[in-house]
């Protein structure tokens, strides 16, 4: 692993690589395949590396690599790599395609996995489902009214505090590297950002308890693990979410059961659980 850095005059401007790549066929097993690539650009991203790879594979009449991409800009969270071991690749903060090939050694060997984690069944070589993010999203991510147009912008005050630290977790681009870091494949992280953007503003609360509960209920449903505090999905995630999310997340669902608890207890209807 390096650092990241603009490329030095002794820097050269192409680098031989050997890829371990994964490949898996739908309902089968996989395996790791090894490519030598003699002359990548130290100017290209990762993904055009394995553009690259992939323009070759189809010259030569094979199967090129299946990987999930978009924007190419940071911003979408499809491209779902483990590079060397790590999602995303070496460096902090940053997504695959934003990755350069000059943080990597000529010569040097290079293994791209999927996200490995229960809840994230490979597709295909590089491409994993990732729907129970969607499953978990549609779970919470509504209010119960209808709000017509939108707003004027100041007809809501939201203090500058609240609002930074909301627009901090909806910073959270959905791409997964939380749960494929984490031992426990959990994806609290994910919906612990999830749960703080939206119940923090004033539109999210009058659903806050609700949302988390559901959003925990989902995420159970989709085959997430459970956080002990590793610690490595904030290590790992891109947009640099950290664990006050999760923190906050447990905070609104235990209030809400609580919540819930005495008003089921506090009702005059007596013989209710
Ligand atoms: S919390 Fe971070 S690592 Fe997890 S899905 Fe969001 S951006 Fe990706
Ligand atoms: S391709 Fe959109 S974040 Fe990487």
């Amino acid at each position: 692993m390096v650092k990241e850095n603009s490329p030095a005059a002794d820097h050269p401007a192409t680098l031989r690589l050997r890829l371990r790549v994964w490949r898996q066929r739908p309902g089968q097993p996989g395996a790791f395949e090894e490519h030598e690539l003699p002359a990548v650009p130290t100017s290209a991203s990762f993904l055009e590396m394995m553009d690259l790879l992939n323009e070759r594979l189809i010259r030569e009449g094979k199967e090129p690599v299946a990987f999930d991409h978009d924007c190419r800009e940071g911003i979408c969270g499809m491209c779902s790599m483990t590079i060397n071991g790590m999602p995303h690749g070496p460096l902090p903060g940053v997504t695959t395609c934003q990755l350069h090939m000059r943080n990597f050694r000529d010569g040097e060997t290079i293994t791209v996995e999927p996200w490995r984690a229960r809840a994230f069944p490979v597709l295909r070589d590089l491409m994993v489902d990732r729907s129970g993010f969607d499953k978990v999203v549609q779970a919470g991510g509504f209010i119960s009214v209808r709000t017509g147009s939108a707003p004027e912008a100041n007809s809501i005050p939201v203090p500058k505090p609240v609002a930074d630290e909301a627009m901090d977790a909806a910073e959270c681009i959905g791409c997964g590297a939380c749960v494929a870091s984490c031992k426990n494949g959990s994806a609290m992280l994910f919906v612990g950002a999830k749960v703080t953007h939206l119940n923090l503003l004033p539109q999210g609360k009058p659903e806050a308890g609700r949302r988390a509960v559901a959003m925990v209920r989902a995420m159970d449903e989709a085959g997430f693990g459970n956080c002990t505090n590793y610690g490595e999905c904030q290590a790992h995630c891109p947009k640099g979410i950290t664990l006050d999310v999760i923190a906050r997340l447990n905070r609104d669902y235990l209030a809400e059961r609580v919540r819930a608890f005495f008003a089921s207890t506090g009702k005059p209807r007596r013989g209710g659980d």
